[in-house]
């Protein structure tokens, strides 16, 4: 909003008993981003978009989390779990830099929009002294309810507060407010703890706006904007409202997926024109898909660059530090990692390629290893352009092929091949008693009678 400047709060410090789990709550995951990482994305950004994160004693993931998807965030330390306007209170020294706005809002409620936090500031300019999101509950158990008289919200009632006539109302809060920021702090330093938990409740911030003679009222939203995660199988449920979203708006920007129900996708995937999608496929976060790629179904893909007109799979996995080149093309059970593959190159089959380098117009046969890994170390692999690699080769690295070499099918290459050179298979051949001896006599030892 023009001309207005904000400090959203995010609440984080809840413990999360519920997801059994020794990650703390707001750091599980929704398409690959955390649910933290959702809201503080959501929450307003830019000049005079202060943000604050509260979080729990002990829980410098959450802070580090908050710091990594907003390096502007502030965060602060709840050190008792007195209630959502204790936590709120935290974070006094940012409220009282005095912003025109003060939004607060869960760190669990990753589906949040950032259209929302705009419409929920809307009434302040118009005065309101509060403004509190709503949503129909298909089942209100368990929210504080939002009793409204005219186009007033008169006050929040928690559900272990409310009489039977307050429960059968099914408008709920969403827990996301957004305060005038020149009243805020008065107002909720006089929260207090009478109610049947003995927490300070952000809620009753809403009697007080109204005791002082100020108002409050409320903007509706949609329940699937709003859902709290409680449990993991809230936490599959968001998934699935998460993926249907960004199917939606990778259709919506052109991209082809035949079969959008079987696609997973993460908050960050990036797509070009005229991509093709086919059927299974896992993408991860961090993927960037260039104009004209196909991936191929069942193809598995995280923390990659594919190219132009690139083709993957079906059946591949491309993992972290992959960059696929224009026209390039992985095909079925191969795995990449770590691996630059300039334009052109091809890696059809059957193959390893970690740690390594691949010029443009390279082919890499079928069963071709790059044996990266010593037991001890990572070493690199550099392949130059236009090489051939023969089927059923191991390279071992490091190790670098030459411009244009030429690798003879089940080669196992442990120097240095040289620009243009033909590099054949090592046959060694011992005479000597050994691994042949020894397996004859063992399955000499197993034919006896018992
Ligand atoms: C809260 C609202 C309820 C609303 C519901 C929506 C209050 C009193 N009640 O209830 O009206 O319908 O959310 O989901 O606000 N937190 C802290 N420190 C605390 C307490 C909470 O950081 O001391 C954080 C939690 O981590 C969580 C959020 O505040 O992110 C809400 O707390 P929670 O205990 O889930 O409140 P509800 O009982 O769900
Ligand atoms: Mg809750």
């Amino acid at each position: 909003m023009t001309g207005r400047t904000s400090l959203t709060i995010v609440l984080a410090a809840g413990e999360g008993t519920r997801m059994r789990s020794s990650t703390p709550k707001v750091l599980h995951q929704v398409a690959s981003q955390s649910l933290l990482g959702h809201v503080l994305a959501a929450a307003p950004h830019g000049a005079g978009s202060a943000l604050a994160v509260v979080v729990g004693p002990d829980r410098q993931d959450v802070a580090d989390e908050a710091r990594r998807v907003r390096p502007d965030a502030a965060t602060f330390i709840q050190h008792e779990r007195l209630g959502t306007a204790h936590a709120v209170l935290a974070a006094k020294d940012a409220i009282a830099k005095g912003a025109d706005d003060l939004l607060i809002a869960f760190g669990d409620t990753p589906l949040i929009s950032a259209e929302t936090f705009e419409r929920l500031r809307a009434p302040l300019k118009a005065g309101a002294a509060l403004t509190v999101l709503g949503f129909r509950a298909a089942d209100p158990t368990g929210y504080g309810r939002l009793l409204v008289e005219g186009d007033q919200l008169v006050a929040i009632r928690e559900h272990a507060d409310a009489t039977a006539a307050e429960r059968a109302v099914d408008l709920c809060n969403a827990g996301v407010m957004a305060f005038a920021g020149k009243t805020a702090l008065a107002i909720i330093e006089q929260i207090g703890t009478s109610n049947s938990k003995g927490e300070y409740y952000l809620t009753d911030a809403v009697e007080i706006v109204r005791s002082m003679g100020l108002r409050a009222s409320v903007i509706e939203t949609g329940e699937d904007e709003v859902r709290g995660i409680n449990t993991k199988a809230q936490l599959a449920e968001a998934e699935a409202i998460m993926q249907a979203r960004l199917r939606k708006a990778a259709l919506d920007a052109g991209v082809t997926i035949v079969a959008p129900e079987t696609v997973h996708l993460a908050a960050d995937t990036t797509f070009g024109n005229d991509v093709t999608i086919e059927q299974y496929v896992v993408i991860g976060p961090g993927v960037s898909i260039a104009d004209g790629a196909v991936i191929h179904a069942f193809s598995h893909i995280v923390q990659a660059a594919i190219g132009k007109k690139a083709s993957i799979g079906p059946y591949a996995r491309i993992r972290p530090g992959t960059s696929v080149g224009e026209g390039a093309r992985i095909g079925n059970f191969v795995e990449a990692k770590a691996a630059i593959l300039e334009a052109g190159v091809k890696v059809n089959h059957l193959t390893y390629v970690g740690d390594t380098h691949i010029g443009a117009g390279a082919n890499i046969g079928a069963g071709t290893i790059t044996c990266n890994y010593d037991g001890f170390n990572k070493h690199k692999t550099i392949i130059g352009a236009g090489a051939f690699v023969g089927s059923n080769s191991s390279l071992v690295a490091p190790v670098k092929i030459g411009t244009g070499a030429y690798i003879g099918s089940g080669s196992v290459i442990t120097r240095d091949v040289p620009d243009d050179a033909l590099a054949v298979e090592r046959n060694e051949v011992s005479t000597k008693e050994g691994w042949g001896k020894r397996f004859r006599d063992k399955n000499a030892a197993n034919k006896k009678p018992k």
